[in-house]
Order: structure tokens, then sequence, then C-alpha cells
């Protein structure tokens, strides 16, 4: 996130109304990955949409907990012809059903940050923070979230790892997030809902995080890659160097797509969409989200909110035209649009001048944690709870590779959709026969 704004804190403590539920598609398909691709049942199903956080962070607002903020922006995104936002904070004390359904009657789907500015990693002291209070917050998201069919993927870290190479420091406690995220839907949620890391637009390290997120054991590695690009400023895709991106990425192995895009340098046309929905980019990238849908301190919204609590009227900046003209003229491929069937794994990253992880095993999850893989988290603490980052049973020991592997509604992706796909992807894995037998000794489980 683009942040600069000092804004003082909200209470928004108004209540959630029971709204009226509307007629539901039936037609409604949760998302899943195949390969390196995202689908809604069949069909390949391509990222158009909005980042979405009235307020900004320093709002400390939840959008998807008000229904007066929800509906005025819901006809917005219609308007748009979206059909993703991702939310950055949400409130797990909260009932998020009103808006989740005005959503999913909307055919939006959204994407959800685990963490909030109180409940999140700390990248100068990472160790620490990665503790059960920190794992009870994420996982009382997850089960408040994963009722709702378009809740379509979670973040378990945004921007943690930054241009600061001692920041890459903070990626084994990120990516143990990450594992245990995913254990944790394995194990209690009804449905598979892909987990992934969103990076910040930093060239240096760029390609090691997106190794580093795929490397290792089956239960280590992220069901997808986003990163947040601003190099496109109203330009095309060499200028932009977007088509070495897209190189770089080719052989990737999972879903990618862009967690942020929008420079605002020039006028913006959003051009990107066109090559973002063309053959140059979606055998590779699976679309994008762009930055921002309000507009905040840092300038890159498309609508203006004048009340400081986010209800009442929206009123449209000319880039609102501009991003619905985009989202029109280039529509999404109908096809699968060169997608590949199969996953792979990276190798992980060695330590460099910019990359200073030098070992691939993670941390364990904290032992004061597993009790809610076992009974659930409960009840999540909110916006405003006291803050995980000093509340102490972190520092954990070193995990076994696969330490993750338990489970058992059918993984989050086709990883472990059987034992041909985990042997067909340990040849990319250096480790070798040990992991092989820790990986089918995974499925026996
Ligand atoms: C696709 O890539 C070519 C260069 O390889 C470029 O000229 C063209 O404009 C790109 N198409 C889109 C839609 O960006």
């Amino acid at each position: 996130m683009r942040s600069v704004s000092v804004f003082s804190a909200l209470a928004a403590a108004s209540a959630v109304q029971a709204g009226p539920t509307q007629k539901r598609q039936s037609t409604f398909q949760p998302i899943t990955v195949k390969g390196n691709a995202f689908y809604a049942g069949d069909k390949r199903f391509f990222i158009r949409g909005v980042d979405y956080q009235p307020g900004a962070s320093s709002g400390n607002i939840d959008p998807l907990a008000e229904p007066d903020v929800c509906r005025p922006d819901i006809e917005k995104f219609q308007k748009l012809g979206i059909n993703t936002i991702r939310v950055y904070s949400t409130d797990n004390s909260k009932d998020h059903s009103v808006c989740m359904n005005l959503l999913k009657d909307a055919g939006i789907y959204v994407v959800l940050d685990a963490n909030n500015p109180k409940y999140s990693i700390n990248r100068a002291k990472p160790g620490p923070s990665y503790n059960p209070t920190y794992l009870q917050s994420v996982f009382a998201t997850i089960d408040e979230f994963a009722k709702y069919e378009n809740t379509m993927a979670f973040f378990s870290g945004n921007e943690v790892i930054h241009d600061e190479k001692e920041t890459t420091l903070a990626a084994r406690y990120v990516k143990a997030v990450t594992r245990d995220m995913r254990q944790y839907i394995r194990t209690r949620a009804s449905r598979p809902i892909p987990v992934g890391y969103s990076a910040a637009d930093v060239q240096q390290n760029r390609m090691q995080t997106a190794a580093y997120f795929n490397c290792g054991t089956d239960d280590e590695r992220s069901d997808f890659f986003a990163f947040n690009d601003y190099s496109w400023c109203t330009s095309d895709f060499v200028t932009s160097g977007w088509d070495k991106k897209v190189e770089a990425f080719k052989d990737y192995g999972l879903p990618i797509f862009l967690s942020e895009y929008g420079c605002i340098k020039n006028t913006r046309d959003f051009g990107e969409i066109g090559a973002l929905m063309s053959p140059n980019m979606t055998h590779v990238y699976s679309g994008g989200l762009m930055y921002e849908y309000t507009y905040e301190e840092n300038k890159f919204g498309i609508v203006t909110i004048s009340d400081k609590a986010q209800k009442g009227p929206r009123k449209e900046l000319p880039e609102f035209a501009a991003f619905q003209k985009a989202m029109e003229k280039f529509p999404a491929p109908t096809d699968d649009a060169g997608a590949s069937p199969t996953q792979k794994a990276q190798a992980c990253p060695t330590v460099d001048e910019h990359w200073m992880v030098s070992s691939t095993l993670l941390p364990a999850m904290p032992e004061g944690a597993k009790v809610y893989l076992k009974d659930g988290a409960g009840k999540g603490p909110g916006l405003d709870g006291p803050g995980s980052q000093d509340a102490g049973g972190g520092d954990t020991a070193d995990a076994e590779p696969g330490s993750g592997a338990g489970g058992s509604t059918g993984g989050s992706t086709d990883k472990s959709a059987g034992v041909m796909v985990k042997a067909d992807r340990v040849a990319f894995v250096v480790s070798g026969l040990a992991m092989l037998s820790t990986i089918v000794g995974a499925v026996l489980l």
C-alpha cells in the first residue's frame, strides 16, 4: 500500500444492519487453482479488480462490516464492471454477511489480507511477532470469511519484505504463516481457499521473494504469488519493462497476479489492462487489482468520499470513467489463454547482496497455536484489540520440512490432488529422496 496519510483513527461503532437477502446467482463458483491459473468451475478466471480500503489503513475501518459503507461502493463496482476487490483490513470480531452477500450477488470476489495494523508480523523483530496471539487473529479471519463462497483468496502478508535487505530475514516468518494458514484451511474450512503473499514493488529482491515462496515441501509453498507494480506510467508493454517481467516469470509454476498496479505520474488511461488481458501476458499473469478505489492522501483513487466514517455519497473523479472505459475495451479472454495445466516448484534462492535468508528451514508453528487447529480460533480480537506483536509465545525453533502437511479437506490447490502431481514436482526440488518420502508420506495421512 502506498501510505502517506495521517488521519485520526475513527471509532466507527455503528451496528451491523440486517439487509434483505437478494436473489443469488445459482451459477456462482468459488475460485480454485489449477496449474498456473485460477478457475471458476472449468472456466479460467482473471482478476479484474480494485484495491478497496476507504479511509486508508490509518482510518482503521472495515468496509465489509458496514453495509452503509459497502453498499454504495458495490453499485459503483458494478458500474465499473469489476469482478474482484482486495480489502487490506477487516475486523474478525464482526459479521460480514450483508456486504459479502451483496458482493456475491454482484458477481464480485474478495481477496483479503489476514493481517491488520495491530495484528501482523513485525519486519524489524519477526521472531517474537510470529506468536499464538497473532495466529489466533489470522485464523479467526479465516473462520469468518471461509464461509462466504466469494472469498477468493487470502494474503499471508503484505509488503513485509521491503527494499532494505535486512527485511528479507522476515520472509521465513511470513512463509511460516503461509504454511500455517494453508494447514488451518485444510483442517477446518469446508473448501480450499488459496493463500499467497503480496510483495512490495521492489526490483532487487522480487525474483528471490517469488522463488522463496514457491520452494521447499508442498505444505510450505504458496498457492499463488502476487506483487505490486507501479512501473507502467501510461506507457506500453516494452517501455514499462513488463515484457521482461513476463519473461522472468514464465516458468514460475503458480498463478501470478498484480496485487496493486497503477502509476499516477501521467494522466491515467489504464491501458495496462490491455496488456494484462493480451496474449503477451495471460500465459503467465492472471490479471490484477488497480490501486485504488478511494481517493486518499496519496492521491491514487478514482472516487472521493467526504464523510470520515466513509458513508454517504461517492463522487466519481475523471479516472473513474477512464477505468470503466478500459475495462470495457479490454475484456478477459474467454478461453484458457495459454495457462499451464501443471505446477512447478522453484529452487530456494541463495544468499547474495540483496537476499539474506541462508536457511531453507522454517520456524515451527508456536506450541500455543496448535490448539486452534483442533478447536478453531474462537472469537477474533478485531481491529482495536491490544495487538499481537509483543504478546509472547513466539520465537520457535526450526521445524522439519513437511511439518505443516496435516489436514484433510482436500488442500488449497492441486498440490494435494495426488501422488502424480507431487512426484512430478519433486524433480524441481533439490533435496531429493528424503523429500520424496516426506511428500508421499504426507499423502498417506
Ligand atoms: C505485445 O508485445 C509487443 C512487443 O513484443 C508490443 O509491441 C505490443 O504492444 C504488446 N501488446 C499489448 C496489448 O500490450
